[in-house]
């Protein structure tokens, strides 16, 4: 099975060609950073048009580079929400005319599900697991049960992860993208100059909270006299002990979700991370210790698959098609492509035995 992924949800332009057996036969990500550069962040009139610009030659090539032609295919699967909508809509209207053109099953595919099973293309993985889900726009800790089997175990109340980062960036002067900056400024910075706080941590559940981080770092960096200039120590400084504090808080509530997790299903672990921030490489470290604490392994994609890429919206068309609601049957052609759409909303496309199997011994 040979699955053409297309991804546009936000500011990269991507596609991928990806097997049933786990073969990536191409993957090609077209970033659209010096677009949004001057803006200081992405602007979704600008990134859809760039989509819009870029995607068919995109494709052409993604097909080129696995040595295949659109009848090699056997389906079509584009992300069709939860995103910026004008982007969306280029990526599904594009995969719905090869589908159509072709007579090829269309997959419309969740952004976060491909992020959620993205581990699978490239680990040997089984259901259930525990996944930490830190990307820019969400910042969740789930039961992943089975494909389209979602339980959410914790969220976050006002900022996503990576969305601090980007914040903590600009703040510092450090530039956009943020992820990457702030962590290569805090290699050269000392985590303990200044005190800042750790929203969550010891909290009852499993949620997050990092706008009043944010928030401290912003004073923090208001009170420095001399005032704060791109690559100073200060800014070296502050970033290393903002990406302290992100690290406590998600080590803590990994901590308690895999407590959680072994009592609901009578294993420790694995724990999954995924989505951009999980490409931060203190994060990962934190969270090894972590898991390796519980007795739990810790399953990380590489970099490359955990920021937006197409691989794992081809990945994840792979699983829902070759499971169903029918093996082989896709999704309607006339499906509208949604801003939000929340995973716990997507249809199990396990049959019920399955769901069963993972053996969950709580509701
Ligand atoms: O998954 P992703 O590529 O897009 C979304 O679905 O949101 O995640 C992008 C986010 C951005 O906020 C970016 O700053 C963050 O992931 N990110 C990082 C790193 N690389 C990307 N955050 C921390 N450290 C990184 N190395
Ligand atoms: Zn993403």
């Amino acid at each position: 099975m040979r699955i053409l992924g297309i991804e546009t949800s936000c500011d990269e332009t991507a596609a991928a060609v990806v097997t049933a057996e786990r073969q990536i036969l191409s993957n090609l990500v077209l970033s659209q950073l010096d677009e949004h550069r001057p803006f200081g962040g992405v602007v979704p009139e600008i990134a859809a048009r760039s989509h819009l610009d870029h995607l068919d030659a995109l494709i052409a090539r993604a097909l080129a580079e696995a040595g295949l032609d659109f009848g090699d295919l056997d389906g079509i699967a584009a992300t069709a929400g939860p995103g910026l909508i004008g982007g969306v809509f280029v990526g599904v209207m594009t995969a719905k005319a090869i589908a159509a053109a072709r007579k090829l099953p269309f997959l419309a595919i969740n952004h976060l599900e491909g992020h959620a099973l993205s581990a699978r293309l490239t680990e040997d993985l089984a259901f259930p697991y525990l996944l930490l889900l830190v990307s820019g726009g969400h910042c969740q800790l789930l039961a992943v049960e089975g494909v389209g089997g979602y339980r959410r175990l914790g969220t976050t109340v006002d900022d996503a992860a990576g969305e601090a980062f980007d914040k903590t960036a600009k703040i510092l002067g450090l530039g956009y993208p943020g992820g990457p900056a702030v962590e290569r400024a805090a290699a050269e910075g000392d985590p303990g100059r200044f005190r800042l706080p750790r929203p969550m941590l010891g909290r009852e559940g499993l949620d997050f909270s990092f706008s009043g981080l944010k928030t401290a770092v912003r004073h923090a960096a208001a009170e420095l006299d001399p005032g704060l200039e791109g690559e100073t120590q200060a800014a070296k400084d502050l970033a290393a002990g903002f990406q302290a504090a992100v690290g406590d808080v998600l080590a803590d509530r990994c901590r308690r979700a895999l407590g959680r997790f072994a009592a609901d299903y009578g294993r420790p672990g694995p724990l999954v991370v995924a989505g951009g921030v999980a490409a931060n490489r203190y994060l990962r470290a934190r969270l090894g210790e972590v898991a390796a604490e519980a007795g739990a392994a810790l399953l990380a994609p590489p970099p490359w698959l955990c920021t937006d890429n197409a691989a794992m919206i081809a990945w994840a068309g792979v699983e829902r098609l070759r499971l169903g609601p029918e093996p082989g049957l896709g999704d309607p052609l006339d499906f509208a492509p949604r801003p939000r759409w929340p995973l716990e909303q997507l249809s199990p496309a396990l049959p019920q035995a399955a769901v069963a199997e993972t053996g969950r011994t709580k509701p």
